[in-house]
């Protein structure tokens, strides 16, 4: 039988690469599009050198990334809800598109931190569980699983 031999994500080249296919989708997405196309209006040709910069040094510490990620997610939520089916679908995209390309530890961690950060986001923009109105100052912190989003990339390289 024959063994296709799928590699893992490497560098600075493959996430572009990933990036510009899970950024394709998410555009085109009917639930979470809409967020880049209609709200923020993403020039995805400037979008993403900042995201591959944002996951290089999430990954493999190689690039700096100094500009706040919170921010536009925090604009945007003001815009219009971003709902827990929205980060779930965002997982979702995320996961599909390193899969579809790459196996191994980094492919792991990538799908792995992805689904950490929109946990994070999600719990920092509505202030705990689900959907409600938050955000409560406290409300998350202690809980098992909640991880504030400047933790979650200081810590990523682990
Ligand atoms: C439903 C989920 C999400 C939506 C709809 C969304 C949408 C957006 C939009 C519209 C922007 C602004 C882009 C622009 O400059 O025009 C943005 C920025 C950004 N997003 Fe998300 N996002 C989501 C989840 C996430 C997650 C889970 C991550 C973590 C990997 C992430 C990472 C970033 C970063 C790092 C930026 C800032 C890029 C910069 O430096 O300007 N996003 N997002």
């Amino acid at each position: 039988m024959k063994h296709s031999v799928v590699a893992d994500i490497s560098g600075r080249a493959d996430l572009e690469v990933v990036l510009r296919r899970f950024y394709t989708a998410a555009f085109a997405d009917r639930r979470i599009g809409p967020f880049f196309t209609d709200l923020a209006g993403t020039d995805l040709d400037a979008h993403l050198p900042r995201i591959t910069d944002f996951w290089e040094r999430a990954l493999f510490r190689t690039a700096h990334y100094r500009r706040d990620a919170f921010a536009p997610h925090a604009a945007l939520h003001a815009a219009r809800s971003m709902t827990a089916a929205d980060f779930g679908r965002w997982v979702q995209l995320w996961t599909a598109a390193v899969d579809g390309l790459h196996r191994g530890p980094n492919a792991e961690r990538a799908k792995a931190q992805g689904e950490r950060i929109a946990l994070a986001l999600h719990k920092r923009l509505t202030g705990g569980d689900g959907d409600g109105p938050g955000p409560g100052p406290l409300r998350g912190e202690g809980r098992v699983g909640f991880v504030p989003l400047a933790a979650v990339e200081l810590r990523s390289a682990a």
